[in-house]
């Protein structure tokens, strides 16, 4: 089947920057980008590209050549479902947060609406892509819904026939243009080969046709989830390393090298860090472990439930540390942190350990002063909001943490050190490593602190200065 129209569910991280590249690199189709949400999709429509909702490097380039052209972005989703021949499913599935499976399984209300909305205004056979990661089986209730529409004696609509395809994404943010301008692998699961080819056809317009991977329908929904596990795990187990590093003199940077140039294990991914964050990895794993606690494997289950605890544990620790070395108390003291996105280049503040160690800190009573370069203030305090309204409020000092002194969004940098008695670097902007570490020392306490929780400084400079340096992964403490 040709396709000519496309249409994608979801206009975020996933669908919003895959349907850019995919209407650059295939410029005789039309692809629209639905939402429910106006707000989201005015941003995209916003003439000021530095005011889209995602902020992705090589982004607004893309936007710019095919916006209007044949990319759209509109709430239109009737009009855009009818005139369809291919529909991406990219909408949000977050973890469920009540009823079974709760704070473990996936809260599939979005993609069933989808279903529903599929069903109730496509016409004549339509293939079903789903994007967002799912739980295995899930085409099965997309697939459930549709037929119920198809075989009803009272038929509403025209959707003559459909067929259901897994096709996950794998870009990161903050490298997602190139992540999907030249992805590792494409893969594409389903059962109806007809409906594969046509998608292959799509892809093999700028992907080597040998790295787009055919599977079945149940291996492509798998591997997806397996995929952000394993990296996961990576991440926690060089986590747990650099606590050994930190223990026995060893240091992270070295055995990371050490290890990583074996072929077997490979380089990357082998950076710690304050724990990984992110809308993946948590939802993924929680949701394999349900996976693995319904069909009777809690063996499994509980291996891969580790890779989390392990990462919520490595947090906690991070502010012992941080209140240890901080004489056993942070009540009233100036703290800086830098840096609020879950990782560099990406507006993003899902999951971000920045969330948790603040709200401690807060809880601990410091005075924080948060700096991101690309998240804005409103956001920093949604998610604080957020987090302390969803965990232990009362443990929070009453009025915090808007109406007093003990937040504050920093919108200059340079002047916000001043008798500060700590500094902790928590996302590993580029702009953090070529700061002037010597001015700043002049200016914050004498027995001030600097945390560098991402390993991003060269610790030989901090030698000389007035400033106390903590470093991931390493035993050095200098002066
Ligand atoms: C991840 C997967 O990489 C991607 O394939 C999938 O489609 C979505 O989930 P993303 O969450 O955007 O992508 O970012 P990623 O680069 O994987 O980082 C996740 C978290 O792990 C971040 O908090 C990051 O800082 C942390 N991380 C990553 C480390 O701490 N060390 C590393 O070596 C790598
Ligand atoms: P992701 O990171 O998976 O892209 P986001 O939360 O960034 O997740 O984006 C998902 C988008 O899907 C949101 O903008 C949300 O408004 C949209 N969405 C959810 N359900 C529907 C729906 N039924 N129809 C259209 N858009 C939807």
């Amino acid at each position: 089947m040709k396709i000519n129209n496309i249409c994608c569910i979801g206009a975020g991280y996933v669908g919003g920057p895959t349907m850019a590249v995919i209407a650059d690199k295939c410029n005789y189709l039309n692809v629209n980008v639905i939402d429910i949400s106006q707000k989201r999709i005015d941003d995209w429509n916003n003439d000021d590209l530095d005011k889209l909702p995602i902020f992705e490097p090589g982004l607004k380039d893309i936007i710019k050549r095919r916006r209007n052209k044949n990319l759209f972005f509109s709430t239109l989703i009737k009009e855009n479902i009818e005139s369809a021949d291919l529909i991406f499913i990219s909408v949000n599935t977050p973890t469920k947060n009540k009823g079974i499976g709760a704070g473990m399984a996936s809260d599939l209300r979005f993609v069933e609406e989808c279903a529903r909305q599929i069903s109730k205004y496509a016409i004549g056979h339509t293939i079903i892509v789903e994007k967002s990661t799912l739980p295995v089986r899930t085409a099965q209730t997309i697939e459930t819904i549709l037929n119920s529409e198809i075989n009803s004696k009272n038929k509403r609509n025209h959707l003559k026939s459909f067929s259901i395809l897994s096709n996950p994404e794998f870009l990161a943010e903050g490298t997602a243009i190139n992540d999907l301008e030249k992805p590792d692998r494409v893969l594409i699961g389903g059962h109806d080969q007809e409906s594969i080819k046509s998608l292959v056809e799509i892809y093999s317009q700028w992907v080597d046709i040998d790295k787009i991977i055919t599977t079945n329908l149940w291996s492509s929904e798998l591997s997806k989830l397996i995929s952000n596990a394993f990296l996961a795990q990576r991440v926690s187990s060089i986590n747990s390393v650099a606590l050994i590093c930190q223990a026995t003199g060893a240091n992270i940077e070295e055995v990371s090298k050490a290890i990583g140039s074996d072929s077997r294990i490979g380089k990357h991914f082998l950076k710690a860090g304050p724990g990984f964050g992110g809308s993946c990895f948590k939802k993924d794993i929680l949701n394999l472990v349900y996976l693995c606690t319904y069909f009777g494997l809690p063996e499994v289950a509980s291996f891969w439930k580790n890779v989390v605890t392990f990462n919520s544990w490595h947090k906690e620790n991070l502010i012992k540390i941080i209140v240890h070395k901080l004489f056993g108390t942070l009540v009233d003291k100036k703290i800086i942190i830098l840096g609020f996105s879950f990782k560099s280049n990406t507006n993003d503040t899902r999951e971000s350990p920045s969330i948790f160690i603040a709200s401690q800190l807060l809880k601990e009573g410091a005075n924080l002063v948060i700096h991101d370069p690309k998240v804005n203030e409103i956001q920093i305090k949604k998610e604080i909001e957020n987090f302390i309204s969803e965990n232990d409020h009362q443990n929070y000092p009453k009025e915090l943490p808007f109406n007093n002194n003990s937040w504050q969004f920093c919108n200059d940098l340079d002047n916000s050190f001043n008798d500060a008695h700590a500094v902790i670097i928590l996302t590993e902007w580029e702009e953090y490593k070529n700061l002037d570490w010597r001015k700043i020392s002049e200016k914050v306490l004498n027995t001030a602190w600097l945390f560098d929780t991402r390993g991003i400084l060269n610790k030989n400079i901090f030698k000389e200065l007035n400033l106390n340096f903590w470093q991931i992964g390493t035993s050095s403490e200098s002066k």
